[in-house]
């Protein structure tokens, strides 16, 4: 027998853009109408480098939360080489930060600075690690001489495995894991270690961005990778295995950013991702698992409680028609096209 309707505890987003400004404004709704929680990426011009950045931003973030909407961001800090340790542990007490964000210097949107010499961030890693503060990797390297569609796998050999020797106590995660490589090293590990995925790496793969002409839309960093890599996502994060959860990586740029001759990377997914999620996991016949994935297994990973209040997701006979964009005082946002039907839904009334 199909089901046609399931009842969740309400889900978190283990990754998440907001931005600024009007862009800020405009999106975070769509988060919080769905989401209890999110891991707030700190890659603002400029970047979220201190606990006075990230108590100012989430000032600026719960401001663009409309009444009647309970959502609380969990705060990151971006790593640089002039990271005070001090600062960190700081705001990791007074409970403001979650984690901290490693982006390789140049590796993707708003990275210039990131960390060019890993060696110069021993300190805070070392500090963190005692702490138990989580690192929140991008996990590709940035040499010219790596075919873009390696880097995740390079940066697993060259860089994550040796940090994770030299900080054995290191809580990890992976962000946005796309390859086969990375699920196995993910599964391969015997704690500490999780990663996330995103919704639309759990969909497409690299033909919906260059076959049949070329999709701005479908482009994010890192980018898709063959079916093979998209279906060892897939078979990941619907097997319920605690060290996978949704981190959506929905990160919105205005079209005119996109739909030029050198566009940004990044999908704005946040509008559809619930019912996305949701069908991918019916599609593999895995629809108990779908909590673990949105709902308990990141609460499990950052030790925090799981969201009690519950929504409820249906099943539409006819395909949803989903937003295409949405409209921001700066300009258009496309929003992630699926190209695949979609016929889940958050039910509309349950969940604010
Ligand atoms: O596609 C992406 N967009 N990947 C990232 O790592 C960054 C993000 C952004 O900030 O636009
Ligand atoms: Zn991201």
């Amino acid at each position: 027998m199909s089901i046609n309707d399931i009842s969740i505890r309400r889900p978190d987003d283990w990754h998440l853009h907001l931005r600024d400004g009007d862009v800020l404004a405009a999106v975070t709704p769509h988060t919080s109408v769905d989401f209890a929680r999110a891991i707030v990426m700190p890659n603002l011009v400029p970047p979220v480098v201190t606990t006075g950045d990230a108590a100012a931003y989430r000032e600026r973030i719960l401001a663009a939360v409309p009444d009647g909407h309970r959502f609380e961001p969990l705060m990151t800090l971006y790593l640089t080489e002039t990271t005070d340790p001090n600062d960190v542990a700081a705001g990791a007490s007074s409970g403001l930060i979650t984690a901290v964000k490693l982006y390789p210097a140049g590796a993707t949107t708003n990275s210039a600075s990131g960390v060019r010499d890993i060696k110069k961030v021993y300190a805070v890693l070392a500090r963190m690690e005692e702490i138990d503060l989580p690192l929140l990797v991008h996990g590709e390297v940035t040499d010219e001489e790596i075919d873009i569609f390696d880097r995740e796998a390079v940066f697993i050999e060259r860089v994550l495995d040796p940090l994770r020797r030299r900080f054995p106590g290191l809580r990890i995660v992976l962000e946005h894991v796309t390859t086969a490589d990375g699920v196995d090293y993910v599964k391969s590990s015997s704690g500490g270690l999780a990663a996330t995925i995103t919704t639309h790496h759990l969909i497409i793969n690299r033909n919906a961005i260059l076959a049949g002409g070329i999709r701005p839309h479908y482009y994010c960093l890192p980018v898709a990778k063959r079916e093979s890599h998209r279906a060892a996502l897939c078979e990941a994060a619907t097997s319920g295995d605690s060290r996978f959860f949704l981190g959506t990586d929905s990160a919105p740029h205005v079209d005119a950013a996109k739909e030029t001759a050198c566009g940004c990377a990044g999908i704005f997914s946040s509008p559809v991702t619930l019912g996305c999620v949701a069908q991918v996991f019916d599609n593999h016949g895995a629809l108990d698992r779908l909590e673990a994935f949105t709902s308990l297994n990141g609460p499990a990973f950052y030790r925090l409680p799981a969201n009690e209040e519950r929504i409820r997701l249906i099943k539409h006979d006819a395909p949803i028609e989903l937003p295409a964009s949405i409209t921001t005082a700066d300009g258009g946002i496309t929003v992630f096209d699926p190209p695949i039907d979609i016929h889940w839904q958050r039910e509309q009334a349950a969940s604010t």
